[in-house]
């Protein structure tokens, strides 16, 4: 087998998160084939924390690759690992890899200057999404419970989504139970009050470090509003 390619908190289809010791075997068992294992961290990077699913979970993958939250809005995507592996690319490698924006200028500087801010504050940034992710999902499950709609509610630090199903959401086909016509009526809402999330049941809400105290107010007015929508 030439890799085992993994996003490690699936933000694809709704959110996912890891079952227990889910990467964990999949580090021994790529370990003892000696299969590199791959993280697709280009969601989870810099959201779960400032070193991504793999310092949350103690793994280390053998590649990497990352983007999004990288560029804070420019446009870049980056792919490391060991160096071994990374040796095998060219200019001294074998294996040629070139791009017309590879490297571009403007978005590398961004992506530096993303990863110092990140550094510097990290101890104040992850507390902080941690806790307004927190205080967004506790609210929305209250709500959600008191307009006795079946719901469900994955987060892990900036990141959270919403099911409508009561079963516990593990994978694929678990996420696929969720309402998404119940979904595409929270979507509509939440934009008539002007909270704009993904417009997709299968994708993720991020809290950022622009958001503030009022926004989260504003966030959980307009699901409050929007969830008495789905109940109707
Ligand atoms: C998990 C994941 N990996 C990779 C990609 C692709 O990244 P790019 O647009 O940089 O090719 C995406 C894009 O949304 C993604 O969600």
């Amino acid at each position: 087998m030439a890799g085992l390619i993994v996003e490690p908190v699936l933000a694809n289809m709704g959110l996912v998160l890891p079952e227990k010791n889910f990467l964990k075997d999949l580090r021994k068992i790529t370990n003892q084939f000696d299969i590199p294992l791959i993280f697709d961290e280009v969601v989870n990077g810099f959201r779960i924390s400032e070193g991504g699913a793999q310092q949350k979970f103690g793994i280390k993958p053998d590649i990497t690759t990352l983007g999004k939250a990288l560029g804070n809005g420019f446009t870049i995507s980056a792919v490391g690992g060991k160096k071994e592996i990374m040796n095998l690319l060219s200019p001294d490698g074998k294996v040629y890899q070139a791009s017309t924006y590879a490297g571009n200028p403007v978005s590398v500087a961004a992506a530096i200057s993303s990863i110092k801010t990140i550094n510097k504050i990290k101890n104040k940034l992850y507390p902080k999404l941690e806790r307004y992710c927190k205080v967004m999902v506790d609210e929305i499950d209250d709500l959600a419970t008191d307009y006795k709609i079946p719901h469900t509610i994955n987060s892990i630090a900036s990141m959270f989504q919403i099911f409508f199903t009561t079963q516990k959401v593990i994978d694929y086909k678990t996420s696929k139970k969720s309402s998404t016509k119940k979904f595409h009526k929270l979507f509509t809402n939440l934009l008539k009050n002007g909270i704009f999330t993904a417009p997709s049941q299968y994708e993720t809400v991020f809290l950022s470090d622009a958001h503030t105290d009022q926004n989260i107010t504003k966030a959980l007015g307009a699901y409050g509003l929007s969830l008495k929508a789905v109940k109707n």
